[in-house]
């Protein structure tokens, strides 16, 4: 079964960016634009400014994610600092961000983990957008096509469908490096993904980039072929500047 590519998924990264009071203005500002069906939009702001997020789209087509959820326990348990799959459920999330390459780098983050945090978003009805990408070194030793693949093999669980996963290929080079990719590479990875999950899965979810994309590359990385949308960070934290790519990808 292959997935309905048409509809984009442009999803926010604030990372651990705004307080209250930024959050509220982003929201303001943001709310100001009309905001259609065409795409899916998704906000994943740090987990302090969730419910502030969620109840200001309570009633319109955005949706809010979390950036990371426990891997220990789909509910609850002594598990200091984390927070549950299914409290992100309770607070209005649907989706959550697991496996980013900062979590993976800062926090020790293995492929065995990750595969408890997606089967967790599951168990809670989380749609979770698995972070996969190459570090220069392995693109420049040619290596990075097995590490993509060993990662989809290592963290995906056999809970995944076409619905509840969203792969996001986010080169590690080129992340808050105003570097992006090139046509060809993101082309070349689009590809690759949709092929290996399909072979592993018998269907291919939706494949959406991420990695310095901002106003001026959005359309061109949007018109590859299996691109399915985008994961932004640094451009997602301006509202003028978010609200100007999902008019990109809406056209
Ligand atoms: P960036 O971050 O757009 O700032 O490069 C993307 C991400 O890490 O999700």
């Amino acid at each position: 079964m292959l997935n309905n590519h048409n509809k984009k998924l442009i999803i926010a990264n604030w990372k651990m960016h705004k307080l209250i009071s930024t959050a509220e203005k982003f929201v303001t500002n943001f709310s100001k634009h009309e905001i259609s069906n065409v795409c899916d939009i998704v906000l994943c702001p740090p987990a302090t400014l969730l419910q502030l997020v969620n109840e200001k789209f309570l009633n319109s087509s955005i949706k809010v994610g979390a950036q990371d959820c426990s891997a220990f326990s789909a509910i609850e348990g002594a598990f200091t600092g984390d927070i549950s799959a299914e409290m992100l459920s309770d607070i209005g999330c649907e989706y959550v961000i697991i496996g980013h390459s900062e979590r993976r780098k800062y926090h020790q983050e293995s492929n065995a983990l990750i595969k408890n945090k997606i089967i967790n978003a599951h168990q809670a009805n989380l749609t979770a957008i698995i972070c996969v990408g190459e570090t220069l070194q392995q693109r420049e030793e040619g290596s990075y096509k097995q590490v993509i693949s060993s990662a989809l093999a290592d963290s995906l669980p056999s809970t995944s469908n076409i619905t509840n996963i969203v792969i996001a290929y986010e080169p590690v080079w080129a992340i808050g490096t105003g570097r992006t990719a090139t046509i060809e590479q993101i082309e070349e990875m689009h590809q690759f993904l949709s092929k290996e999950t399909l072979s592993r899965f018998a269907f291919s979810p939706k494949i959406i980039y991420g990695g310095s994309v901002n106003l001026e590359n959005a359309q061109a990385i949007l018109d590859i072929s299996n691109v399915s949308g985008l994961l932004v960070g640094g451009a997602s934290l301006d509202p003028e500047i978010f609200h100007k790519i999902i008019k990109i990808a809406e056209r």
